[in-house]
């Protein structure tokens, strides 16, 4: 009785092994296991109900023989399953669920699409909203209404780019018309920013390209001064470049502001300790600090307390209300906080360079 069973547990063995050969996919290693193992209706299942049929001293014997089989293809099967993709059958077609998923290419903003949604974040944690105006521009609002008449030299500065055919219309030189469109049709209080394409006819090198972004802010409201605009900018510096840098506001003139500065940070690279005390960003300047040139300084923004002129101009009462505005270059910031060298590198679509900043 027993070597009958010892010959049949042999058999089993040997086709077991060669169904497992012959496994094309998980789906089928589960039925083989669920066929050899199910409780109800398993081969070793049946073989464990069929030991009353034997007499009793033979049946510790034959309970181990069937132990060791369920043992023996329990093991095969996982270790079959550890394997997939392995050697056996058709390989190709195993699939090993634990192995880490392939990296699925991402795409990214654009770096200074990413650090217009920088800026604009900062400005909206503060209450700002965010404006637009159109890439063409009429010439009124890009200089007349800025307080640029017709023949002011600053209209010259900005080397522009007028349209075949259409009058009066040209492709906006910087985001300030958007100040106009914006107080022509709301009433103060009012504070926005203004990202957007600018454009100029500069021949492009490191530093220019004769298509650039900035972004405009522009707030207006009553008894607002110049204190209001250092305390906006050094905080959106600070967001911006980092808490331990320094602002410098410089006298310069702009139209449609007065007084008008230029704002630079301290330079926060290369240049030694730092100093809050205002006796400039270095403590101990490094002449050959390729981000500030030995400065210390790092010129950032322009901007001033909105002309009492333009107000007028935007039928707002410069007596009631007074504001301050800025423009922020922002492949000019771009080069400051990531150290883009050439700006020209960016608008080469080179993805080794574009996914550094991602
Ligand atoms: N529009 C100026 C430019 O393109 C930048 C600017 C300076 C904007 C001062 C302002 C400002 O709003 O107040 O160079």
């Amino acid at each position: 009785m027993i070597d009958d069973l010892k010959k049949e547990i042999d058999g089993v063995k040997q086709s077991f092994l060669k169904e497992i050969e012959q496994l094309q996919s998980p789906e089928n290693l589960a039925a083989l296991k669920e066929r050899y193992l199910s409780r109800k209706k398993g081969i070793v299942s049946q073989y464990l109900s069929r030991l009353k049929e034997f007499a009793a001293a033979d049946k510790p014997q034959a309970g181990q023989l069937i132990n060791l089989l369920k043992a023996f293809i329990e093991t095969t099967l996982v270790e079959s399953g550890e394997k997939c993709g392995g050697s056996r059958g058709s390989a190709e077609k195993w699939n090993d669920y634990s192995l880490p998923a392939s990296e699925i290419p991402l795409g990214h903003f654009h770096l200074i699409a990413d650090i217009q949604r920088q800026i604009e974040d900062i400005f909206l944690n503060l209450g700002y909203e965010i404006a637009s105006g159109p890439e063409i521009e009429l010439e009124e609002y890009n200089f007349t209404a800025l307080n640029m008449p017709e023949y002011h030299p600053a209209r010259d500065e900005q080397d522009t780019f007028f349209l075949n055919g259409l009058e009066s219309m040209i492709l906006r030189t910087h985001t300030s018309p958007v100040q106009i469109r914006y107080m022509l049709e709301h009433q103060p209080p009012l504070k926005i920013i203004a990202p957007g394409k600018v454009f100029r006819k500069d021949d492009p090198d490191a530093t220019h390209t004769p298509v650039f972004h900035q972004v405009e802010g522009l707030l207006v409201g009553r008894d607002i001064n110049f204190s209001h605009l250092k305390g906006t900018l050094e905080l959106f510096s600070r967001s911006f470049f980092g808490s331990e840098v320094n602002l410098r506001f410089r006298p310069s003139y702009f139209p449609f502001t007065e007084p008008s500065a230029e704002v630079d940070i301290s330079c926060f690279m290369g240049c030694g300790q730092q100093s809050r005390k205002g006796d400039g960003g270095c403590m101990a300047l490094q002449p050959d600090c390729r981000v500030c040139k030995g400065t210390g300084w790092l010129e950032i923004l322009g901007s001033g307390m909105v002309h009492p002129q333009v107000l007028r101009n935007c039928r707002i009462d410069p007596e009631k209300y007074s504001g301050f505005a800025f423009g922020i270059g922002i492949e000019r910031v771009a080069m400051i906080k990531y150290g883009v060298p050439d700006l020209r590198l960016l608008y080469e679509n080179d993805l080794r360079l574009l996914s550094q900043f991602g």
